[in-house]
Parts: C-alpha cells; structure tokens; sequence
C-alpha cells in the first residue's frame, strides 16, 4: 500500500549495542515509551506473548531490545497457505489465532497499568456510544505489528501507538478499536498474495471467539453487535480516507481497497 504518513518515521539497528531504534515526534515517543513499558510487563507475567524492552528514551529517539528471527504475522500466514492445503493451513494457524485472542484479552485488560499516562481519542472521533467502552488499547495492532518468532513459533507484539497517520496519540478507547485494525489489516487483499478470504473468515472467527472467551464477556450477542456495527463504521479503509493516499495506485484504489472492503462487509454480517 502507498502510504503517505503526515509524520515520518525512520528505524535503525545498532547491532553492536544490540539495539532497534526510532525515531518519531516526541508526544509520539513519549506514548510509545509508556505503552511499550505496559507492554513489556504485560508480557513478562503473562507468558503468553513477547514483546521488546524499550530502552532509552531520549531526545527523539527511542530504543529497543534487538529481535531476532521474527518476521510479521501477516507473511507467515500467507507463506502457510501458500504452501499448504486449506485444511492443513487452517489446522496450522488456527492455534495462533487463538492465542492472539487471548493476548489482546491480556492487553485490554489493563492489569499493571499504574504508570499509564491516560490519553483518549478527540471526543469527537467516535459517536457518542462508544465512549462508555473504555479499556487500555495497543492501538495499532495490525498484522505487520503482530509478529511471529521462528525459532519458538511465539507471538511478538511491536509499535504499541496509534498509527502514525493520527495526528495524537491514544492509549485508552473502545475495545472494538483494536479488534477492527486487526481485521481491517487481515483482510486486505493483495494482487502479490494469495490469501483466500474463506480461510481470513473463519481465522477472524477464531480470533473473535478466543478474545470473547479470555476477556469473559457475558452479553456475547451484544457485543458481536456492536463489534459488527464498529467494523462497519470505522474499518482502516474509512478512517484512513483522505490520510493515505489509496488513488497513487490504480489497482490499490480501484479493485483492491474496494475488495478488501466488501469482504469486511460480508464479515460484519456473518460474525
Ligand atoms: N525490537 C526490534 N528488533 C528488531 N526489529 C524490529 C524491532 N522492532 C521492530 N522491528 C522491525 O522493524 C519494523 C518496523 O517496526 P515498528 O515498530 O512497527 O515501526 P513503525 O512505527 O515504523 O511501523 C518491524 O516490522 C520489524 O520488522
Ligand atoms: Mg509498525
């Protein structure tokens, strides 16, 4: 996807220090910071998930531990169902489905989240109702911020802050929030990739049903209604319009983006 990003940020690696390092405007960093500290805890206790240690945050700049043999979730997927059958694809990612549900459980629970300089979206962002559903959000936990590590086949989960494309920074928001980036990203169709949108369905399905049952939510009808009612109204492919620039690829925004969106639709209906 052609991204124009209203700021941008660069990446490094000091291999000698062992380090990952950004760079990105300071209210950014200072909310990265935060939330990667949140993150880092989380996943210290939980076990069901990695994530790096920040290191030094200093002046426009913040760094990490160094990762090893880790690549996006969303290449392992397509990388699995290329070289399986369905079924046998299916059986393979399943699992990480599942567990997923349940890290996202783990972050909107807020456990430890003492140090968290609390920050919402602009009140008006969302429609009114969704300001009463107010957890800890990741806030841009797309399938390239979701990792998967070869070596211990684990989940990682990197670049806790709203995406770049905002122009603040939230740390707190609707849990349907983060549940919709995620889907929104999974289900973006790629003429590069073949990712067969029977397989997304019921991988989304997956993931939903594992994150209703960790986070133990009782009115399980209600909430796949407002879920639905969320991804429909405020899916990456509307929230983005006018921030990404979709039409400096005919195809991206020609057949692509809009296929990606009607099998959002379809999604929102069957979920
Ligand atoms: N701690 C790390 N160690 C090694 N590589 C990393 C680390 N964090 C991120 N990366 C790599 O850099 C890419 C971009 O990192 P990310 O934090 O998502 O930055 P951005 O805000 O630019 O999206 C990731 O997809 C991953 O490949
Ligand atoms: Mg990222």
């Amino acid at each position: 996807m052609s991204v124009k990003r209203n700021n941008s940020s660069e990446n490094r690696i000091d291999q000698e220090k062992g380090l990952f390092i950004k760079k990105a405007p300071q209210d950014k960093l200072n909310n990265e910071y935060q939330m990667s500290s949140y993150g880092y805890e989380l996943s210290q206790n939980s076990k069901l998930f990695q994530s790096p240690k920040p290191i030094v945050l200093s002046k426009g700049e913040l760094s990490f531990e160094l990762l090893k043999d880790i690549s996006p979730l969303r290449s392992f997927f397509i990388k699995t169902i290329k070289e399986n059958s369905t079924k046998e694809a299916l059986r393979i990612l399943k699992s990480h489905f599942v567990q997923l549900g349940k890290v996202l459980a783990d972050i909107h629970s807020g456990e430890n989240s003492n140090g968290l300089e609390k920050k919402a979206f602009p009140s008006d962002f969302f429609n009114s109702k969704w300001n009463q559903d107010d957890v800890t959000i990741h806030g841009d936990f797309t399938t390239n911020n979701v990792l998967f590590n070869s070596n211990n086949e684990g989940i990682t989960i990197i670049d806790w802050s709203i995406s770049p494309i905002f122009d603040f920074v939230a740390n707190q928001g609707p849990r349907y929030w983060d549940i919709t980036v995620f889907l929104s990203s999974l289900f973006l169709s790629s003429i590069k990739t073949y990712f067969k949108t029977e397989i997304r369905v019921e991988l989304a399905k997956v993931f939903i049903e594992s994150y209703i049952e960790a986070s133990n939510i009782k009115e399980v009808l209600e909430f796949k209604r407002n879920l639905s009612e969320f991804l429909l109204e405020y899916h990456l492919y509307k929230v983005y319009k006018g921030k990404i620039d979709f039409n400096d690829s005919l195809i991206m925004g020609q057949i692509l983006i809009p296929k990606t969106i009607k099998t959002l639709k379809q999604l929102a209906k069957s979920i």
